[in-house]
């Protein structure tokens, strides 16, 4: 790939970089202040279909599967509609029940992504109305869809996603308030939402200057052969895109479980040499999340957690600024990114290139 790098080592040092940028790109000229909503002019989809969307369901691969599990919950939450997210893969090979009520996303940041493209297709083929969240303007998946949001996150050379992750997650946040604001969100939390929403790319700046610390705590963990990363509702599919993007790069054996689970099984892995990652919003579950912790203390586990203020039990904590409840899941999976790309370098590893993997899955 020819783009400059910029003065940064790697694609990917340089994207994680963008993200304050990459964020107020994809807000810019959406938000609509007078009706404490926002305009998503591909979207297709009047005020009256939105109205009749009985469920969504959104289709993704890898990263872009993560980004959809974050968008489902936000759906949920602002809009009040029943969502959920399934790996494209998997949807594709299961003879699913295509429902005429149901509104179905397809998420991806290359559009070219075969195993979305065909759940894409199979659909359209059952008559089926599918949008796409998708970075790369005209790619396949933007054509076969009837609509959609563009991510606006720019080119991402790096194999692993960062900065599409980030503006996928954004742009589900304003897909969940425009259909919000059609149905039962409040005038009052439409424009709750889009504040949180404008201070975003400033408190990604803040983390981004926390890169030293990181740096460092990643030089700690980087002889670890193996790492958990938990957190509850909000926090696992972050914790789920964290665990992902460490084993991609760095090669370190990594699992993530909901925190809740523990108990029913991981609990037993515990021990002074598999370090936890914990995402500790304060939110309504903090209390629940500080239990795991101190279950995991109790057996000598070393923790990290990412949380908005210091965590007693932690060994660790990354403190991240706090946003709105529903779009802190938002801000808390970029410092650990961070740490996936100096656990990889201090490892020596080949970070924009990780073996056996490509850009793209454009093949079966
Ligand atoms: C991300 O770090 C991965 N390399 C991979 O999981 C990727 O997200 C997946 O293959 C989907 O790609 P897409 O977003 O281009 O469809």
């Amino acid at each position: 790939e020819s783009y400059d790098m910029g003065g940064h080592d790697t694609y990917m040092h340089k994207e994680i970089s963008e993200q304050a940028d990459a964020v107020d790109r994809v807000l810019r000229g959406r938000i609509d202040d007078r009706f404490s909503t926002v305009h998503l002019g591909g979207l297709n989809l009047d005020a009256r279909e939105a109205r009749g969307v009985r469920r969504v369901k959104i289709l993704g691969c890898g990263t872009s599967y993560h980004a959809g599990l974050i968008g489902a919950q936000l759906i949920e939450e602002l809009a009040r509609i029943p969502a959920d997210a399934e790996p494209a893969s998997e949807f594709r090979y299961r003879n699913p029940v295509v429902d005429p009520d149901t509104l179905y996303v397809a998420v991806s940041q290359s559009g070219e992504t075969y195993d979305v493209l065909a759940a894409v297709q199979e659909l359209k083929r059952k008559g089926a109305r599918v949008l796409g969240v998708v970075n790369v303007v005209g790619s396949a998946i933007a054509r076969e869809t009837d609509g959609g949001v563009y991510v606006h996150a720019g080119p991402e050379v790096c194999v692993v996603s960062t900065k599409c992750f980030t503006n996928t997650v954004v742009s589900f946040a304003l897909l969940a308030l425009h259909l919000g604001r059609i149905r039962d969100l409040s005038v009052a939390d439409g424009k709750r939402i889009i504040e949180g929403l404008r201070k975003l790319p400033a408190q990604i700046s803040e983390i981004l200057a926390t890169e030293d610390d990181i740096a460092k705590l990643a030089q700690e963990y980087a002889g670890a052969g193996s790492m958990m990363f938990i957190g509850r509702v909000r926090g696992y599919p972050v914790a789920l895109e964290a665990s992902l993007k460490l084993k991609e790069i760095s090669y370190i054996h990594a699992e993530a479980y909901p925190a809740s689970e523990l108990k029913h099984g991981p609990l037993a892995l515990i021990e002074p040499a598999l370090p936890t990652v914990a995402i500790v919003p304060d939110d309504e579950l903090l209390e629940k999340n500080r239990a795991a912790l101190e279950e995991i203390k109790a057996r000598s586990g070393p923790i990290l957690a990412v949380a908005h203020a210091p965590q007693e039990k932690a060994d660790h904590t990354i403190v991240v600024p706090k946003n709105e409840t529903e779009l802190d899941s938002i801000l808390m999976g970029i410092p650990l990114q961070l740490l996936a790309y100096h656990t990889a370098l201090a490892l020596g590893r080949d970070i924009d290139k990780p073996r056996n993997l490509a850009k793209s899955v454009t093949v079966e």
